[in-house]
């Protein structure tokens, strides 16, 4: 069932050559218990959209491909909840709810990966994040084979974070994810900027969750490279949170500097516009390079290798320290 020497190019976002000893892809329950009651050491693959892959895998390297989705009946009258299993491709996935005219998915269009790896590291995009729409998991506890589900409360979801990155991180397969997202009427979220000018651009007044699926699209495609086309792992440092006091001194320096207020002590500042800043936009070193129109977003033109583009990250850490006395966070996971 394993296949050996297996290229994970096509595996992950980045487009990163690296090869796995042992490769398999799975696609059902069944055959996951089977592989992880013997082998513990598994490397999980899902989407590939959120890791930086540096050296060859020795590890037995696992595809999770489960596939299905379905609609789970309820009373309540506003609210459905859609279960998806971990492999389902996500935007192919908030397509397939805006279809059903489900709401609460539509701001979250187009971002790469599997529906598997979403809660993972809460994924969020235009004012909205998984655990504003999560119901429940069900995942595989790697050393029990027991499967486990866990709620929202359970998943202590922050800014790209979760227990899955951190105190759990490998020791559980997410299996599947559900959703609870509205029937009829949905509560729109168009105050974060671009959307509200996309709708307008367009001429419409009333949108329906489908136009903003739609606005999404187009802003995040004038921005965002499609990993089809250039390598790309999406945001790859999250944005910095900073003090009042740190914040106010820089505001002296850089007035013009972009910020978000995330409570009364912390601002967010947009790490794209810090490596902007220290000159790295729309750089290239060899095949590595800073996308054109998103500072934020590390790219492989080709043939980069994982260490060529770590080796660019590293550097625009350091500069972007020296500059702005803020440490960046890489979100990508580098293996
Ligand atoms: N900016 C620059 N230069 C740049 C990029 C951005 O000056 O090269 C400035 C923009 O002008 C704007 C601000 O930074 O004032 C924010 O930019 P943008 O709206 O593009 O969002 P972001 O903060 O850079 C975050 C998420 C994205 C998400 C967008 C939209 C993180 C780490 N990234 O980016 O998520 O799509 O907001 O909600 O929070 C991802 O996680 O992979 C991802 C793409």
């Amino acid at each position: 069932m394993f296949q050996k020497n297996i290229s994970l190019k096509p595996y992950n976002t980045f487009g990163i050559e690296a090869y796995a000893e042992s490769f398999v892809s799975v696609t059902s329950l069944d055959q996951l218990q089977k592989i992880t009651e013997k082998h513990k050491d598994v490397f999980i693959l899902s989407g590939g959209s959120n890791v930086l892959i540096t050296k060859n895998i020795r590890q037995p390297v696992l595809h999770l491909n489960m596939q299905g989705k379905s609609i789970q009946k309820n009373k309540e009258e506003n609210i459905v909840f859609v279960k998806a299993m971990a492999g389902e491709n996500w935007h192919e996935f908030v397509l397939w709810t805006l279809e059903n005219n489900f709401g609460g998915l539509e701001n979250l269009s187009l971002i790469p990966g599997n529906v598997g790896t979403s809660p993972m590291q809460n994924i969020g995009a235009y004012g909205i994040e998984i655990k504003d729409v999560f119901h429940k998991l069900e995942a595989l506890e790697i050393a029990t084979g027991e499967i486990r589900t866990f709620y929202k409360n359970d998943c202590n979801f922050g800014y790209r974070e979760s227990v899955f990155k951190n105190i759990f991180k490998g020791k559980y397969l997410i299996i599947n994810v559900t959703f609870q997202l509205t029937k009829n009427i949905h509560k729109l979220n168009t105050s974060y900027g671009a959307i509200q000018t996309e709708l307008e651009r367009n001429n419409i007044k009333n949108p329906s969750i489908k136009d903003v699926s739609n606005a999404i699209i187009s802003i995040r495609e004038s921005k965002l490279p499609d990993p089809k086309e250039i390598g790309n792992s999406g945001s790859f440092f999250k944005n910095p949170v900073v003090s009042i006091d740190q914040f106010k001194d820089l505001e002296k320096e850089y007035p013009n500097m972009p910020y978000y207020k995330v409570s009364d002590k912390t601002i967010k500042i947009p790490a794209g516009w810090l490596i902007e800043q220290c000159g790295f936009k729309g750089k290239r070193f060899g095949d590595a390079g800073v996308h054109q129109d998103q500072a934020l977003v590390l790219v492989n033109y080709g043939n980069a290798t994982g260490n060529e583009i770590l080796d660019m990250a590293n550097n625009i850490l350091k500069t972007v320290s020296n500059k702005f006395r803020i440490d960046l966070e890489i979100e990508v996971n580098i293996i």
